[in-house]
């Protein structure tokens, strides 16, 4: 499967990582142009476990509630190519 948009470079987010086994193992070989993912998760805990099972020089883990329209500040100046969305958002 491939996602990626074409020859561009790519900054995507994934949504919801948890412990960033799908991230790692299953996003980001989809984007061959990848730049970067920053790759939320609410749960502090989940974050960590990402960090530390899965690791990547071009993964940013980053505790942040997708709710919460300040997290997109965050991100001016960067171009998010795509938004992967594991989360239950209610
Ligand atoms: C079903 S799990 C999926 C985990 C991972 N993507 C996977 O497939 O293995 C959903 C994840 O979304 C996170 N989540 C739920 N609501 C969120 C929100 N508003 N912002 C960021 N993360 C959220 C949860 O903490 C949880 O880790």
């Amino acid at each position: 499967m491939g996602w990626s948009s074409g020859d561009k470079e790519e900054t995507i987010m994934d949504v919801g990582c948890g412990p960033g086994r799908l991230t790692r193992q299953f996003i980001l070989p989809c984007f061959p142009n990848l730049k970067e993912i920053f790759a939320i998760d609410a749960v502090p805990e989940m974050i960590e476990l990402a960090k530390k099972l899965h690791p990547h020089p071009k993964v940013e883990y980053i505790v942040a509630n997708f709710e919460e329209s300040s997290l997109f500040n965050q991100w001016k100046g960067n171009l998010i190519s795509s938004f992967l969305s594991n989360a239950l958002i209610v």
